[in-house]
Parts: C-alpha cells; sequence; structure tokens
C-alpha cells in the first residue's frame, strides 16, 4: 500500500483543497530535526515551562486509547433491555460518561457558547463515541448479582475494556489514555497536541520493542527509532506553540510496559497506524495549506511530511505482520482496518475546530469529504 498516493488522490478530489500544491517543499520545513536518544528524554525536563502550567486533564476529548471505564448497575440494566451482550454494555457505559464528560464541559460556560458547543455534539449522546471498532470486553465483578440485587443504580458492577479508536494527532502507545484539556483557547489545543506528539515518542520506542520481540526486519526497527526522534521533534514545534500563547504543557508519563501478543500488535497497528495516524497526516497535509499564518504552515508542513512515513511505516508493518500469521488473524487484523475504517467519517467530525479558524482544519464539511475519499481510497487500493 503506498498510503502517500491515496492521501494526495483524497486532497485532491475535496472541492476546496488544491491537491497540486500540496506536495511537501522541502524550503518550508525550516526546522531542525533532533537526531538522538537524549533529545527524547530531554522533553520531560524542559516541558513544563513557563510558570503558566495547567494540571493535568480530568476527562475531556481522548486520543485512541484503550478505555476503561466502570459500568454502573443502571449500565447494566439499560444494556439489559437492548440485548445485555458485551458490545451493549460498552456502549451503555460510554454513552452515560460521555454525557458527564459533556455536563462537566457545558458547566460554567456563557449560553450562547452552551448553544454552540451542543449543536456541534448534534448527535445523540454516545453513539459516535461508543462505536465498536476493535475489541472491547466487559467484566462484571464475581459479586455482581449481589450488587445488582441492592437495586443501586449507581453501583459499580463491573468494567468494561474498551479499545475505542479516535483519531487525534498521531499514533498513541498501546495502554495509555491521553485526555484533552476542557479548555478551548488556542493555547490549550497546542498543549493537547503537544502531549499527543509526546505519547508518540513512547508509541514508537514501544512498537520497536514489540517488533524486535517479533523478529521484525532491522529496518521496521530502524525505521520505529527515526519515528520516535521525529515525534520528539514535533513535540517540540507544538510545545514551543503552545508556551508562545502562555500555555504550559504538561509532560506526558511513560505508559508501563503492556503485554500484547502478535495478534493485538497487529489489530492495534491496523487501526492506530494505518487508519488513524495516516488520516493525521492528511489533516496536518491540508493544515499545512490552510492555516492562516505561513509560521504555522510551515509547522505543519514539517509534521506532515514526516507523518507520511509514519503513514508508510504503519502500511509496511502491517504488511510485514501478515506474512507472519494464519489466516484467522489476517481475517481479524483486516476486519479492525476495515472497522476503524468505516468509522472514520464520523469520528472525524471531532478534529474540526470551526472556533479556531487560525489551525486552517478542514470544517465540517470539507472532514466528510476528505474522510469518505481516504477511506474509499484505502478500501480501493486493497481491494485491488
Ligand atoms: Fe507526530
Ligand atoms: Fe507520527
Amino acid at each position: 500500500m503506498e498510503i502517500k498516493q491515496v492521501i494526495f488522490l483524497a486532497l485532491m478530489g475535496c472541492p476546496n483543497a488544491d491537491g497540486q500544491s500540496l506536495a511537501l517543499d522541502e524550503s518550508e520545513t525550516s526546522a531542525e530535526q533532533p537526531k538522538s536518544n537524549e533529545a527524547v528524554d530531554s522533553l520531560k525536563e524542559t516541558s513544563t515551562e513557563p510558570n503558566t502550567r495547567r494540571p493535568p486533564s480530568k476527562g475531556g476529548r481522548s486520543s485512541s486509547k484503550q478505555h476503561q471505564l466502570a459500568v454502573t448497575a443502571a449500565d447494566h440494566k439499560a444494556a439489559h433491555q437492548v440485548g445485555g451482550d458485551c458490545e451493549s454494555v460498552c456502549r451503555q457505559a460510554v454513552a452515560r460518561h460521555q454525557a458527564e464528560e459533556r455536563e462537566r464541559l457545558l458547566a460554567g460556560q456563557p449560553a450562547e457558547r452552551q448553544e454552540r458547543l451542543k449543536k456541534r455534539w448534534r448527535e445523540p449522546v454516545g453513539l459516535r463515541r461508543a462505536e465498536k471498532v476493535g475489541k472491547c470486553e466487559y467484566r462484571s465483578y464475581d459479586d455482581a448479582a449481589e450488587r445488582l440485587a441492592k437495586n443501586d443504580a449507581d453501583l459499580v458492577v463491573g468494567h468494561v475494556d474498551c479499545f475505542s479508536y479516535f483519531p487525534g494527532s498521531g499514533r498513541p502507545p498501546m495502554g495509555l489514555h491521553l485526555a484533552r484539556s476542557s479548555d478551548t483557547a488556542l493555547g490549550a489545543h497546542y498543549a493537547d497536541n503537544a502531549r499527543e506528539e509526546h505519547a508518540s515518542v513512547y508509541a514508537f520506542r514501544q512498537l520497536r520493542s514489540q517488533l524486535a520481540s517479533l523478529g521484525a526486519p532491522d529496518a521496521l526497527l530502524k525505521r520505529c527509532t527515526q519515528a520516535a526522534a521525529e515525534e520528539v521533534h514535533h513535540t517540540r514545534l507544538m510545545r514551543q506553540l503552545a508556551l508562545d500563547e502562555g500555555c504550559g504543557v504538561e509532560p506526558v508519563d511513560e505508559p508501563a510496559p503492556i503485554h500484547a501478543d502478535r495478534r493485538e500488535i497487529a489489530v492495534f497497528n491496523a487501526m492506530s497506524g494505518c487508519v488513524a495516524e495516516s488520516y493525521a497526516a492528511l489533516v496536518a497535509l491540508w493544515q499545512s495549506e490552510h492555516a492562516l499564518d505561513p509560521k504555522l504552515r510551515a509547522v505543519y508542513a514539517q509534521i506532515a511530511q514526516d507523518e507520511l512515513q509514519h503513514a508508510q511505516l504503519s502500511w509496511d508493518i502491517y504488511a510485514w505482520l501478515k506474512t507472519t500469521v494464519g489466516e484467522a488473524i489476517q481475517c481479524e487484523v483486516d476486519a479492525a482496518l476495515q472497522s476503524a475504517l468505516d468509522a472514520l467519517p464520523a469520528q472525524a467530525d471531532h478534529l474540526c475546530r470551526p472556533d479556531l479558524p487560525l489551525l486552517g482544519l478542514p470544517n465540517a464539511q470539507e472532514m466528510q469529504v476528505l474522510s469518505q475519499r481516504f477511506t474509499e481510497g484505502v478500501r480501493s487500493v486493497l481491494a485491488a
């Protein structure tokens, strides 16, 4: 899969994009690239300047991740009314968490802002975020029956491990939940992006060690190392933008090692790499043309150039892993990929920021066209 071609074709098909001019120009990418691992480690030491650091966000929009959501007796009861399987319990729990999150975001906002937010959230609560696009697993507690018998709606009776993919700034590591800030200011947006980029540094370190344990070719391992160094650079670019807006950036802690087998690694790569990171590259390319500030366009051009390589790396890993597994796992990986593609058009809408035109993000209509064309392009190449 030559993902770059798919991305360029998707951009060229969007009515407001000038596809021809989206080829990256080296001269626009002024920033210097870090090369060493010292740079990776230095992120933690320098990332909280200046004194305007904000506390770690709780809740808010999230990047792709593995959620662990508490399931209450009320969730359980509602889910059983619509079938009671793992997926419906998951949907119910996510819907409630999302409703709580939205209530928190609305609290204290001026009425006009509340109306705008509600319009943005025009779809019924929970339906988009709770879409099952990977595996999710409901585990009820051993004493769930006793808890349910107490008839207390808020009593937690189990939890859902929900792998819910959501496109953000790039590839997340397995097992890390990053929440976006509820602050809608430009600086907070850059700070969220900086944290997501920082998480991607860990993602590529984790991926490298997972691939090494699976006996992947050296060339793939080296590309992971290179990608981690590039994510350090993206973190710095985004952090500087946040600092310029007076917003400090909380560093991201390295996630604890997580055990994953070959199948899980392949599924995660298909969803978070082949779909999410590839689409993030497309969006960065769009911004490199549409951001209102030339300096910002140069930053997105640099990021897009690297993200295209990372997207290609994901597809090359996808191809290699497929040669190492049996037919059943191949089918499972492809099903996860198709699910992520199915979910993309609805989920990409979360990336729109009509309140921050400076960023040059696609508007809702453009995002729909781009995500549809991207998914169609990927599907037609896969089918060829
Ligand atoms: Fe990145
Ligand atoms: Fe990346």
